[in-house]
């Protein structure tokens, strides 16, 4: 299992303490003299205010690689929870998964699991939300879910903390967590769109395997090996070998030629951004790395912005580090970005085929603010907010 530690920005110089994240932060405002984002705040930990309530909290999928980065990071942010109850298939039922220095027993996931269970973070595929969820909300527990099935579900919320809390009133029990390349790529479109509106968005992604789950991890481990002991590489999770290769095919193709994954960006971007006038084409590719997707996109806006009114605008945006200084050959990186909870956006530039383009390059932790971070931020934020419970407890099962 490749680690996500030890060659990350965490890791801490021997001579001067900091960690390679913060070395290259004080080098980037040094050399590029672009400030670093307050909106560090709003990813660190939650505010003491919250630490009063006590809830419990289940994570459903818990043994999943999406799950257990969950459970992680419930615990690193000191989410104030009294329980945490790990729920998985029948198959893990009693095994044992990691929380802080303890370890918590897997129980089987049944529809009547969730009497007294305040939020449910759920990342078991979306076939299990479609079935559980309900039940779910039905017992007055919000869930929090990381599948694509309730996602365009007009009764759900799609939300990123940082772009749309907003949508939270008023939610109905189910809260939709966005597609892992939607929600880095919104983080930091919408700064941009709010100062200058963003018309077009053409973006190609470059996706780690990790975002097909744990079977993804191993696939592209086990070809990796197989293929420097010169056997023939079996291929199981994707279509085609994904060690040393690149595939432009993630999720299934629709009637239109264009991937299901490729259309989620579309759709959901819209829905994040409130503005169905942003017209988003995008192109998917699955590549060979572990943890971390990168994007290139491409913004056509209705008012121009320079790129270094859109670096000083991202250098303020929450969530986001701008990570960018070609002369010193800084750039975001997948492997910088794991492990980490920002949106590093880099290689700002003008499109000088249009009258106002732009050029980005986006990176995140796709297992973190691209799934795991997200769900407990969308969490944090119901507690703000306080927006526990669910009001009409019939709105996905009919009495
Ligand atoms: P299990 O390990 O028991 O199969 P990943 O995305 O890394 O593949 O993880 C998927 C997660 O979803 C795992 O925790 C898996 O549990 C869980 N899961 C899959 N199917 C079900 C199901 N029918 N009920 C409950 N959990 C499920």
């Amino acid at each position: 299992m490749p680690s996500k530690k030890g060659y990350g920005f965490r890791a801490k110089s021997a001579s001067t303490g900091l960690t390679a994240a913060a070395t290259r932060y004080m080098n980037i405002e040094r050399l590029a003299k672009i400030t670093r984002s307050e909106a560090f705040l709003f990813c660190s930990r939650i505010e003491d205010t919250m630490s009063e309530k006590k809830l419990v909290v289940a994570v459903v999928g818990a043994t999943g690689a999406v799950g257990r980065e969950m459970l992680k990071t419930l615990e690193s942010r000191n989410f104030p929870a009294t329980e945490v109850v790990p729920f998985a298939s029948a198959r893990s039922a009693g095994t044992k998964v990691p929380y802080g220095d303890s370890e918590l027993v897997v129980r089987e996931l049944k529809e009547d699991v969730f009497e007294g269970i305040d939020i449910a973070i759920f990342s078991a595929g979306g076939s299990t939300s479609e079935k559980y969820a309900p039940h779910a909300a039905a017992a007055g527990c919000i869930v929090v879910d990381n599948s694509s099935a309730w996602r365009m579900d007009e009764r759900c919320p799609l939300v990123v903390p940082e772009v749309n809390p907003d949508a939270l009133e008023g939610h109905n029990g189910i809260i939709a967590n966005p597609n892992c390349s939607t929600i880095q790529m919104v983080v930091a479109l919408k700064p941009l769109h709010d100062a200058a509106g963003i018309r077009r968005v053409v973006v190609s992604t470059y996706q780690a395997v990790s975002g097909s789950g744990q079977k993804g991890i191993s696939e592209l481990e086990t070809q990796v090996r197989q293929m420097f002991n010169l056997k023939e590489p079996e291929v199981n999770v994707y279509p085609h070998r994904i060690a040393f290769n690149c595939i432009p095919h993630i999720d299934v193709f629709l009637e239109n030629d264009y991937t299901k994954e490729e259309m989620k960006m579309v759709h959901e971007t819209v829905k994040i951004m409130r503005d169905p006038n942003v017209k988003v084409t995008a192109t998917c590719v699955r590549v060979p790395v572990f943890y971390g997707h990168s994007e290139s996109v491409n913004i056509e806006t209705e008012r121009k912005l320079s790129a270094k009114e859109a670096r000083a605008i991202l250098a303020q945006a929450p969530g986001v580090q701008v990570y960018d200084n070609p002369s010193e050959k800084m750039h975001p990186l997948a492997i910088d970005a794991a492990g980490e909870d920002q949106t590093y956006v880099g290689r700002i530039r003008e499109d000088e085929t249009i009258p106002n383009g732009l050029n980005l390059w986006i990176v995140a932790d796709n297992i973190r603010k691209g799934a795991a971070l997200n769900a407990v931020q969308i969490a944090e934020e119901l507690l703000r907010r306080d927006l526990l419970g669910v009001k009409d407890r019939t709105v996905f099962i009919k009495k």
